[in-house]
């Protein structure tokens, strides 16, 4: 009958109807709750610290490792990796690691031409390494992820200095678990000296003008460190506070007008600008490999991971400033800088003037000789895509050599980010000079010897690489992201260097060279 047809037609409409409602409410509920969550995730994604605290604790000065000098001349350091507890805050025990302590490690020094050795005993439960960032040496003894020591075992690299006063670092390498060591708190300063930079009128008092600032990103879970990476943040871990030394919340009372700060991004994936509330300008004086030529004037510097700077600040008697990263606009787009660190602001270390300031001298206007090459008689010149991924298209495998470079040749290596979110760029045994930054000329904080450089999204740098060391078929040095989640995920690759005509040779998964001693 077709008077319950249409009944039935009507009915059937207003359960279409009521169906309609029901799901248009419930696409409107659910974009509220996404747009909900998203300007949560939002505005809950970037981290300041500025003025939020008062910085109540002295800051620690890693101390200088003692070393004994052998009968040939080698300095030798002694260097124990271990694991302890350390008190950041107070009354709280943190499981951590460091060297000849419970947290990071001293400070070694020695001088241009100088032989040293440095015997490295792992008390660690797991193998590991230790390498020194931006130093010159044979690759044997670079320890990168080829020179694991076993736990228990010593491993001693010796090799002559010979490269300019620089502030350099040291931390472990073994591939996949950087990051992990790293953080945990195995890293130290390496600061060499030359008989130019003894002569020039700097701050170098070590601890009192002269001040290591090593600078780390921390989360605590009560009293244990948190190292969980947030979703969204693929540059790796981001902390939600700053420590220098070791030390939260710092100050450093000072007794002379200049103050020189030697800044070492020890983070594991953070890059800071650092800079001052007020504005004053410093002077830059270092980069990664030693003096700049003449002193830069400037407001901020920025310092992606691994990444040093050398600054001098000049005090004003009985005043209170803050060493403050500000936030970075070219970090990249809005959603890379809000979640992947660039918005974010800390206070890092407060520096306290005492009433009457001990007078300085001025600083040279002239500083280092830049032994960088200029790239002008560069026989070579060769690519790196950087991709989370891998560079140029393959991920980091240990028996591989993906360059094979020419010992007494200069190169251009040309390395661009195309890749959505921030990388940086570290290659080991040289210091390179910056010729172009997207086919400009770099800014004076990249006119100094460098081995870390910053790339942001879209950035292209065009770089001269000269290798000098001794040629080694067989033991490749690596070059990599030093954001260390993205190089343990194999964002890095391996280079050797052998003499004109002779080919790298095969490389055995992850041999030890060097000497190794087994000990207990
Ligand atoms: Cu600071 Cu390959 O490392
Ligand atoms: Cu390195
Ligand atoms: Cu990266």
């Amino acid at each position: 009958m077709p008077g319950e047809g249409m009944i039935h037609d009507a009915r059937s409409m207003s359960r279409f109807k009521r169906v309609l409602i029901v799901l248009g409410s419930v696409v409107a509920v659910a974009a509220l709750a996404v747009g909900g969550l998203f300007t949560w995730l939002w505005t809950g994604a970037d981290v300041s610290t500025v003025g939020k605290a008062s910085f109540q604790n002295e800051l620690a000065i890693p101390p200088l490792a003692e070393s004994r000098v052998e009968k040939d001349g080698t300095r030798v350091f002694d260097l124990r990796m271990q694991a302890g507890e350390t008190e950041f805050k107070d009354g709280r025990k943190t499981p951590t690691w460091g060297f000849n302590g419970s947290y990071l490690g001293p400070t070694l020094r020695a001088e241009r031409d100088e032989k040293v050795r440095v015997r490295i005993r792992n008390g660690l439960g797991e193998a590991s390494t230790v390498h020194w960032h931006g130093m010159h040496l044979p690759a044997r003894m670079d320890g990168g992820p080829h020179q694991m020591i076993e736990p228990g075992a010593q491993w001693s690299p010796h090799w002559t200095v010979d490269q300019p006063a620089a502030t350099l670092w040291y931390h472990p390498h073994p591939h996949g678990e950087t990051e992990r060591h790293v953080g945990q708190g195995l890293a130290g300063m390496f600061i060499l000296d030359d008989e130019r930079s003894a002569g020039l009128a700097l701050p170098k008092r070590y601890g009192v003008d002269d001040l290591p600032v090593i600078v780390q990103d921390v989360r605590f879970d009560g009293a244990k460190f948190d190292h969980g990476r947030k979703i969204m943040q693929n540059v790796g871990f981001l902390g939600d506070r700053t420590m220098v030394n070791g030390t939260l919340n710092p100050y450093r009372e000072v007794t002379d007008e200049l103050i020189r700060l030697r800044l070492l991004n020890a983070s594991t994936a953070r890059t800071y600008a650092f800079g001052f509330p007020d504005g004053r300008a410093f002077s830059l004086i270092g980069t990664d490999g030693g003096l700049l030529e003449r002193p830069a004037s400037m407001e901020r510097i920025q310092l992606s991971p691994g990444e040093r700077a050398e600054i001098v600040v000049r005090m004003r008697p009985g005043e209170r400033t803050m060493l403050r990263s500000f936030p970075q606009d070219n970090y990249g787009d809005a959603w890379q800088r809000r979640f992947g660190g660039g918005d974010d602001s800390f206070d890092v270390l407060e520096l306290r003037a005492a009433e009457r300031l001990r007078p300085s001298a001025g600083l040279p206007s002239r500083l280092g000789e830049l032994e960088i090459p200029d790239g002008k008689d560069a026989t070579r010149g060769r690519h790196f895509d950087l991709k989370r991924s891998g560079i140029n298209g393959r991920p980091m495998a240990m028996n591989r050599v993906d360059e094979t470079a020419t010992r007494g040749t200069t190169e251009t290596w040309t390395v661009r980010n195309s890749n959505g979110m921030p990388h940086n760029f570290h290659v080991h045994d040289v210091q390179f000079r910056v010729l172009e930054v997207n086919g400009a000329p770099p800014p004076p904080e990249l006119r100094g010897p460098k081995d870390t450089v910053f790339l942001p999204n879209g950035a292209t740098m065009k770089l001269a690489l000269r290798f000098d060391g001794p040629a080694d078929p067989d033991t490749p040095y690596m070059y990599h992201c030093h954001l260390l989640y993205h190089e343990d995920e194999g964002m890095m690759g391996q280079f050797v260097v052998v003499e004109k005509e002779q080919r790298a040779g095969p490389l055995s998964g992850s041999s030890a060279h060097g000497d190794h001693e087994t000990g207990h």
